[in-house]
């Protein structure tokens, strides 16, 4: 579903990807941890289109992530913003049927519908009718998260979908997420949550040096650069806070 093979990216004169092999199947949800500015944001933004590589190559669904391909891939991947984006001019309902009406062709009563559905499950049932401005920081994260649903996305990116929310909206958006996964999306996610990620997550893996490591092996996942990936590995192992270890041992 996500296929990215020796993805490289420069940013600001250094390579914030350095050869990132990922794949990511159909129902499998990949949690991505570690310190800010690692790149995990910049990794979402190349799978989504939003970025252009340097290097080596994307697909989705067997589809080249490239402008070219832009068409044929709107609508399969949703991205939750780190910073959710919301349209300040429209209210929540508007939010999230705008793309389903543009994109999908929904009539203006079926992309609503839609769009309730999923404010009810999130427990913003009420606010459908709120601009932005309106709304608290939660509640925007959980309008931003339904605007990405209501496109039944095939693959789901989420930048830090829980930074936001109490223990209570954070159960609620985990369950939402093993909903992915019974509907078959590979999903991505960016949390700093360690139970959170343990919660949700078939696979927890790290970025250090540009490189995917794996935090559940003793080994680096990628292809070994001489003298960087021992180093990768044994950082994000010991950037594993403890009660990550107890919530997945
Ligand atoms: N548009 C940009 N221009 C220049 N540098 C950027 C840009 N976006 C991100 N960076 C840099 O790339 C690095 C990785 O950023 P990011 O992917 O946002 O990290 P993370 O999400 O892990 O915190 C950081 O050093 C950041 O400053
Ligand atoms: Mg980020």
């Amino acid at each position: 579903m996500i296929n990215c093979q020796c993805v490289f990216k420069r940013l600001a004169g250094r390579n914030v990807l350095a050869g990132v092999d990922l794949q990511v199947t159909r129902g499998e949800t990949l949690v991505l941890c570690g310190p800010s500015g690692t790149g995990k944001t910049t990794l979402l933004r190349v799978i989504s289109g939003l970025e252009t590589i340097d290097a080596g190559s994307i697909r989705v669904d067997g589809l080249p992530v490239a402008s070219g391909s832009a068409r044929a891939l709107k609508g399969k991947v949703g991205m939750l913003f780190q910073h959710f984006n919301l349209f300040e001019h429209l209210n929540a309902l508007d939010n999230i049927a705008l793309a389903p009406r543009q994109v999908l062709g929904l009539s203006k009563a079926e992309a609503h519908r839609r769009a309730e559905r999923l404010l009810d499950d999130l427990g913003l049932g009420d606010k459908g009718g709120h601009l932005p401005t309106q709304l608290s920081g939660g509640e925007k994260q959980r309008v931003a998260l339904a605007r990405c649903l209501a496109m039944e996305p095939s693959v789901m990116l989420l930048d830090e979908p829980t930074s936001a929310l109490d223990p209570a909206r954070t159960t609620q958006v985990a369950s939402l997420v093993r909903r992915l996964k019974r509907d078959n999306v590979a999903t991505v996610i960016v949390s700093h949550d360690p139970n959170f990620g343990a919660l949700v997550g078939d696979r927890v893996m790290s970025l250090d040096m540009g490189r995917l490591v794996d935090l559940d092996d003793d080994v680096p996942c990628c292809d070994p650069v001489p003298g960087s990936l021992a180093h990768a590995a044994a950082a994000a192992r010991a950037w594993r806070p403890a009660s990550m270890s107890q919530a997945m041992a």
